[in-house]
């Protein structure tokens, strides 16, 4: 599967974060907790040094908790602070603000035993598109805040957003592109980001992504699919039972064709909204 990216877009928004990192002390990194490793951007390491990090593993409620809690104990290993997170519901923002207030208290408590003036502490947050950035920034701050564009170009005015005494906001998101150049098993990394639909379907063939859907929820949780369709899936290779699930549904065409296009784009809709479980693609080494 090959997945063409902008590079003049990558150029400007890496620009823009640059600048924008310059400012604040504290980093919030949102990743996608069905796939952490590969909604990551190694970029972010470099681009963050000497800032306090925290990592959000977003969107917890549609990936395996059991799952999840061992992605914890892995970034706890790398020295970063992973808090699981539901933008929609909430969930953890008691722990993101929690970290950030520690940091807050640091800071003034340096500040103080040195005789200097306390600035407040300054956070954005950051990710790959999709990954929820604008709703995790609305749920923290508890009002409708301006949304980014994905689209580089569009830029404001910065607004810094009081969320306590001593503690900022960056109101737009800094965004991060993923890493999809072919080195280092990227191209799985691009096959994850499609499914989980970080990237948008235009740019790639749906049939061809349901199948590998299928294919890899059958390694699994080869139940999602027998529980949800209500299929019987036995030796059945993908496409086989991409057809399956069509009849199950029945899409038919003229001729009583089963209607395969319809079925994958019926089953990508499906488990992008969590109707095939709590599923999580990619577990530490
Ligand atoms: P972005 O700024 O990073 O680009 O992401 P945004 O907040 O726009 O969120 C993208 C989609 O993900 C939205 O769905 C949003 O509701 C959903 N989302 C964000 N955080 C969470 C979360 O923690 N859990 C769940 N379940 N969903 C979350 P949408 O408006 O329906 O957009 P789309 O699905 O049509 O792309």
């Amino acid at each position: 599967m090959d997945i063409q990216w902008y590079p003049g877009h990558m150029r400007k928004s890496r620009h823009m974060m640059r600048e924008n990192v310059a400012l604040v002390d504290m980093i919030i990194e949102l990743l996608d907790a069905r796939i952490p490793m590969s909604s990551r951007n190694p970029d972010i390491d470099e681009l963050a040094e000497g800032r306090l990090r925290i990592a959000a593993l977003n969107k917890a409620d549609m990936a395996d908790g059991a799952v999840t809690a061992e992605w914890v104990e892995f970034f706890k290993r790398l020295g970063v602070d992973a808090i699981p997170t539901d933008s929609i519901s909430g969930m953890g923002f008691g722990e993101i603000t929690a970290a950030a207030e520690a940091l807050t208290s640091e800071k003034r408590r340096r500040a103080k035993a040195r005789g200097r003036i306390f600035l407040p502490v300054r956070a954005m947050i950051v990710g790959i598109p999709n990954v929820g950035k604008s709703t995790f920034i609305n749920k923290l701050t508890g009002r409708a805040a301006a949304v980014a564009s994905d689209r580089p170009g569009v830029t404001r005015g910065r607004q810094w957003i009081k969320l306590r005494e001593g503690f900022e906001l960056l109101d737009t998101p800094g965004i991060l592109w993923p890493n999809l150049s072919k080195d280092g098993g990227a191209q799985d990394a691009g096959l994850k980001l499609a499914l989980t639909g970080a990237i948008s379907d235009d740019i790639l063939d749906t049939y061809t992504l349901g199948v590998k859907l299928i294919e890899t929820l059958c390694v699994i949780c080869p139940d999602s699919l027998r529980r949800r369709y209500k299929i019987e899936i036995g030796d059945a290779g993908p496409e086989e039972v991409m057809g399956l699930i069509g009849e199950a549904r029945g899409f038919k065409l003229k001729g009583g064709v089963i209607d395969v296009n319809r079925a994958a784009v019926t089953l990508l809709d499906e488990f992008r909204a969590a109707k095939l479980g709590r599923i999580s693609l990619e577990t530490p080494l």
